[in-house]
């Protein structure tokens, strides 16, 4: 089918990427796409940066980069604006973060240096294990997102931005489900004059976000955007919104595997995954509320993929545990594994074992920055409200009412570059191929 394409504007101009949380990631994130302008690194593990985008038939040999099929901005166009609870500037979080060596941010330091965080919309109760000085205060929730909506409006006036993305990459928050001062906008406005407790900083960072027309995404488990509310303002505002939890690490590795384990009609009698972790996001997620909300959001994949109501005999019931430990030594460098219970023909079991030594922050930063970047696309493609097909980068992504997400890799990936050849106007690539055997 041939598609007639969207009209998109142009990325003339700067881009702010703005940041809610100067820690691991966001500094990850600075420092390497200070490295990259350099010319000292490369973009690694960014689908924005190294990937193509097959187009037309494989005999075409048409592959182009998609940041030169699509008009994404150049990142010598980026300027990083950031809140944090703490006053440090990005290069002293970026060292206390212990993710990068410093001689890698001892090249960026003057960059970093000059990344000083605004003060943050923050309240510990959503946060127990944190405590920091570099907070807003205001007579009730609504004059913190107006707060945010002067910082927003003064950071791109400042830098002399065309546009604005926000994304959050601040720690995660208690587990809070969806309630009444959520249902619709005016019910969630009474709410942030009413300083209502269902409302969460995140809540009011997207709220002043959508409010001053910027997109935003959901890096962390956070309930955020997921609320009809805010759904509501997207829409009004006609910004695009994409969320939650970037897809790093352990669950990445679930996306991969539990695909291949379908497809082949493998079944599953339980998968145990545990990890260790040591930096500022493992001690926050010790605290059981934060870490339900973590938990949720982890859980969901498996059930997705595999289909047990589909495919009873291969996978109802199968067991599925997962645990995050805080552990000091081990800072940023996570350690996620997996025992996986799997059986074959005549039900004959075998077991999976993944001991994965990852980097949370490395595999974190490129896909914050590809948000940052498409989310931005989308905005000027006039797309608005939930972008699923921005679902490639998270553990559980946002759809429509009563549609279940998608979790496998694979179809995630084929719908993302779908929806870039749509965009363009290109041929659509269902992988049929008949053509070839005419
Ligand atoms: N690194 C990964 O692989 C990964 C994967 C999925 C999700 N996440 C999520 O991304 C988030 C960031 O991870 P991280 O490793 O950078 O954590 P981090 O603890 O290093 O950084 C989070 C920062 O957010 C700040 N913060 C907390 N509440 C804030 C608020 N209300 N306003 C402004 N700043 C606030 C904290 O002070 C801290 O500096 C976490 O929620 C984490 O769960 C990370």
């Amino acid at each position: 089918m041939i598609e007639s394409g969207v009209d998109i504007a142009p990325a003339e101009g700067k881009l702010g990427i703005l940041l809610v949380g100067l820690g691991a990631v966001s500094t990850t994130l600075v420092a390497g796409v200070e490295a990259v302008r350099l010319g000292i690194s490369q973009p690694v593990g960014s689908l924005t940066q190294m990937g193509t985008i097959r187009l037309g038939k494989r005999t075409d040999n048409r592959s182009p980069l998609i940041k030169d099929f699509v008009p994404l901005a150049n990142l010598d166009d980026v300027v990083f604006g950031a809140w944090d609870i703490f006053s440090e500037n990005a290069y002293e979080a970026a060292l206390n973060a212990g993710v990068l060596e410093k001689e890698l941010l001892a090249q960026v330091s003057e960059q970093l240096a000059s990344l000083k965080p605004m003060p943050a919309v923050f309240e510990q109760n959503y946060v127990k294990r944190l405590n920091g000085n570099n907070i807003k205060q205001g007579a009730n929730k609504m004059e913190l997102a107006e707060q945010l909506m002067r910082d927003i409006a003064d950071f791109k006036a400042a830098n002399g931005c065309s546009r604005l993305v926000m994304v959050w990459a601040a720690s995660t928050e208690i587990f809070l489900e969806s309630s009444d001062v959520h249902s619709s906008l005016e019910a969630f406005e009474k709410g942030l004059y009413d300083s209502d407790p269902g409302i969460a900083p995140s809540m009011i960072y997207a709220y002043a976000a959508l409010k001053s027309g910027v997109p935003f995404a959901n890096g962390a488990p956070n309930l955020t955007v997921d609320i009809p509310a805010l759904l509501e303002l997207a829409d009004k505002m006609r910004v695009p919104i994409c969320g939650k939890d970037f897809k790093t690490g352990q669950t990445l590795m679930k996306t991969i595997l539990a695909p291949g384990f379908k497809a082949r009609m493998l079944g599953l009698e339980g998968w145990y995954s545990t990890n260790i972790l040591g930096n500022r996001d493992g001690e926050v997620l010790d605290d059981p509320e934060s870490f339900k909300t973590k938990e949720e959001s982890k859980l969901s994949v498996l059930e997705h993929i595999l289909q047990p109501d589909v495919y009873p005999d291969l996978y109802e019931g199968f067991s599925h545990v997962v645990r995050i430990n805080y552990y000091p030594p081990r800072g940023d460098n996570k350690e996620g594994w997996d025992n996986i219970d799997i059986f074959g023909w005549l039900g004959y079991k075998m077991q999976i074992k993944v001991d994965f030594l990852c980097r949370d922050s490395i595999l974190a930063a490129p896909l914050a920055l590809d948000l940052a970047l498409f989310l931005d696309l989308a905005q000027r493609a006039g797309m608005k409200g939930i972008q699923e097909w921005l679902s490639f980068y998270f553990k559980a992504p946002q759809t429509a009412e009563g549609l279940y997400a998608e979790h496998d890799l694979f179809i995630q990936l084929m719908k993302l570059k779908n929806t870039l050849r749509h965009m363009k106007g290109e041929e659509l690539i269902t992988h049929l191929g008949l053509e070839y055997y005419d």
